[in-house]
């Protein structure tokens, strides 16, 4: 039987919610990740270090007996935002970046930026301290197809704030097209990108072929499947600038199967049998640890983990749905299908 050991993989984008919601979030996270980027879309946002840490504690008490997990918070960026909360963040040792949701983008970011020109004074600190932007890369314009948001994201913000600030740290955060990717490869190390298990092993046919399935719809949406073929091949390069997030966003099943259904996969529970699932399609085992384990501590600035997980190639299947929120379901990304991998 095949089997792979890694160090133990780090999540750099994760939505654990708050209050029960954490009940299952947080040891579905802790059993496969070291460490996960804890996203601020709550309501109300996380917008200062000092919610952060109190978020934090309250993520802390869910971590079950034995498990370590180091949950590495991110203060929510607005247009009220202070220039001066990001020496605060340089000098915390448990808040690593601010994310940048444009206004109206996604799942709780009515609180974001209005207009990034805006709060180009918080960004020159932010390139300052080296301090990472994370960034919903989308622009948000009524009138704008909802396949090409991330493109004119690209083309439209972006592009102009490299220009106005190139050593500006920051993370395009799950990226779904070809042309985020060869944007990334453009630039220089400070440039990177989180790439989630759903962009690597699905695209828009499966979201809407013979039926609409609420459960793969997440945003940016899937695209198609030449894009899901170019973020394969830049996942499993081996280029450090492409690391793992898995974007894993809880909602209960009833606000999933509605007539106007949230957006978000919860890959939470075997997200790193996902990658692997993805990464051995492409025969590409063997880039999972650097993908997985080492290229997000590195551009982070933190320590590698120690300690190591181990996969076999046996048959795994998911869950159809599991508890949440005290008497709710969830149902997680690829219910009830067969993956070829299991962690031990
Ligand atoms: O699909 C998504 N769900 N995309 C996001 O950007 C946010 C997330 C959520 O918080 O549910
Ligand atoms: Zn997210």
């Amino acid at each position: 039987m095949e089997t792979i050991t890694l160090l133990q993989p780090d999540d750099w984008h994760a939505h654990l919610r708050d209050g029960s919601a954490l009940k299952r979030t947080v040891p579905d996270l802790a059993k496969q990740f070291a460490r996960a980027i804890c996203m601020p879309n709550l309501v109300p946002p996380v917008k200062t270090v000092d919610e952060a840490l109190a978020y934090r504690e309250r993520i802390l008490a869910h971590v079950p007996q034995g498990l370590h997990f180091d949950p590495r918070m991110v203060l929510y960026f607005t247009d009220q935002t202070s220039p001066d909360e990001v020496a605060k963040i340089h000098a915390s040792d448990y808040v690593n970046a601010i994310k940048l949701y444009p206004a109206g983008a996604t799942t709780n970011s009515d609180n974001g930026v209005s207009d990034i020109r805006k709060v180009y004074a918080v960004i020159e600190q932010l390139e300052e301290y080296q301090v990472p932007l994370l960034l919903h890369g989308e622009v948000t314009h009524q009138h704008i197809d909802i396949f090409d948001r991330e493109k004119r994201f690209l083309d439209e913000v972006l592009t102009p704030l490299l220009r106005q600030f190139p050593k500006l740290k920051l993370v395009l955060e799950h990226i779904t097209t070809s042309e985020a990717a060869t944007f990334v490869l453009e630039y220089d190390r400070n440039v990177a990108a989180t790439i989630t298990p759903q962009h690597l092993l699905f695209n828009r046919n499966d979201l809407l072929v013979g039926g609409v399935k609420p459960h793969f719809y997440c945003l940016p949406i899937l695209k198609r499947q030449s894009h899901q073929q170019t973020l394969l091949e830049v996942a499993t390069s081996g280029n450090p600038k492409f690391f793992l997030g898995t974007d894993s966003a809880p909602h209960a099943r009833h606000a999933k199967e509605n007539a106007c259904g949230c957006a978000g996969c919860y890959s939470a529970p075997t997200a790193i049998e996902l990658y692997a699932q993805a990464f051995d399609q492409v025969g590409k085992i063997e880039r999972l640890e650097g993908f997985a384990s080492h290229f997000g501590a590195d551009f982070y600035g933190l320590p590698r983990n120690e300690n190591s997980i181990t996969l076999v190639k046996e048959d795994q299947v998911i869950p159809t749905a599991l508890d949440y929120l005290d008497g709710e379901q969830i149902i997680p990304l690829y219910a009830g299908q067969t993956i070829a991998w299991r962690k031990v």
